[in-house]
């Protein structure tokens, strides 16, 4: 049976999500890949924080180690922001490794080069950990681009605003309180900001519409506002009336083929498809020209369903190697 080694890239609620996963599923992934995927290599920021025990495991704070690991084949990446990460990933593609990531910020940015560059170096990259957690949105689009097309979405695409929202229309719970259970259960990032001020969304939005057109709207002409625009006084009166404030990103294109994209908080009634869809989850309503729309719900935010399917991106990877997914 041959092994592939991995390393995990970040060692916070997504990592040790998945070490956890990797080691207690080593069957059934051997199983469904025909080989037995070891965790080989962790990187970390800072060497003295206080970790779960990870026997056996090279755990450092320099990325060049991480190339040293003797037929290292997949990285996962779990890290934050632009960079290092995106550098890290280029390297290791460029060291023939598989790439798995989590990192939207990175990923909105950097996405169509670190594709670009799996194709030409024959390896893969695996991004649905980008977009609304657990939800396997990214696999949707890629089938739907095979023979159908994607004529606009519409999502709840952050898992904090959402669960603050309803944490605030439900228990009158302050916006302060509700983030801080949102960092607590590994939902909100260490730094917040990008959650609350609808950048996470909005990068999010970028990844699917690259997916989905091929391309991204201006960024600049994109008009973003997130939920910390919004007070518990306004929560609870449009609750009174029956109303539900939701954060809500969409992307579509206009009768003049330009692409028109928006995020922000959006006042709702009951007839919207997003009005019942409340705490941690995501939704993602996919407009399509041949099947109507469908709208894939779960879990948006935490460990183990963001952790997941960054696993089962990396079994397809050993599955189908050089399976880049491309967004052209
Ligand atoms: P986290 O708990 O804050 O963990 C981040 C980890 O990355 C930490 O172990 C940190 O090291 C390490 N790190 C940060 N910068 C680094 C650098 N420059 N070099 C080496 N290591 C570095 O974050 P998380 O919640 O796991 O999220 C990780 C990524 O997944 C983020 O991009 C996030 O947006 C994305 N994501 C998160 C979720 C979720 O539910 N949490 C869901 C989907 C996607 P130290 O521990 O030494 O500080
Ligand atoms: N902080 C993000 C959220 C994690 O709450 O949606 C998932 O990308």
């Amino acid at each position: 049976m041959a092994t592939v080694k991995a390393a995990i890239l970040g060692f916070g609620t997504v990592g040790q999500g998945i070490y956890n996963i990797v080691n207690e599923r080593k069957e059934q992934l051997t199983k469904q890949t025909g080989q037995h995927i070891e965790i080989a290599a962790i990187l970390v920021r800072d060497l003295e924080k206080a970790r779960p025990d990870t026997p056996g495991v090279l755990v450092t704070d320099r990325f060049e180690d991480i190339l040293t690991v003797p037929d290292l084949g997949i990285v996962f990446e779990a890290i934050v922001g632009e960079e290092p990460a995106g550098t890290y990933l280029e390297r290791a593609i460029e060291s023939g490794c598989h790439v798995v990531t989590a990192n939207k910020v990175m990923y909105a940015k950097a996405g169509a080069s670190l594709e670009a560059l799996a194709r030409e170096v024959r390896t893969g990259v695996g991004y649905e950990a980008t977009v609304a957690g657990g939800v396997p949105v990214i696999k949707t689009i890629q089938n739907l681009n095979l023979a159908n097309q994607v004529t606009g979405i519409q999502g709840i695409l952050n898992g904090t605003s959402n669960f603050i929202l309803t944490k605030m229309r439900k228990e009158e719970c302050s916006f302060a309180d509700a983030l801080k259970e949102a960092q607590e259960l590994g939902y909100a990032e260490a730094d917040p900001t990008n959650d609350v001020s609808g950048f996470d969304a909005f990068c999010k939005l970028m990844i699917l519409s690259a997916l989905s057109f091929g391309e991204q709207p201006d960024w600049e002409r994109v008009p973003m506002k997130g939920i910390d625009t919004l007070t518990l006084d306004e929560v609870i009166d449009a609750d009174r009336q029956g109303l539900r404030y939701r954060h809500i990103a969409d992307v579509r294109r206009d009768e003049d083929g330009r692409l028109r994209a928006s995020v922000g908080p959006v006042l709702i009634g009951p007839d919207h498809p997003l009005y019942g869809i409340d705490g941690v989850d995501n939704a993602v309503a996919i407009e399509t020209a041949y099947a109507g729309t469908l709208t894939v719900i779960g879990p948006g935010a935490g460990m183990y369903p963001t952790a997941s399917v960054m696993v089962e991106d990396a079994a397809v990877l050993l599955n189908q190697p050089f399976r880049t997914l491309v967004t052209e």
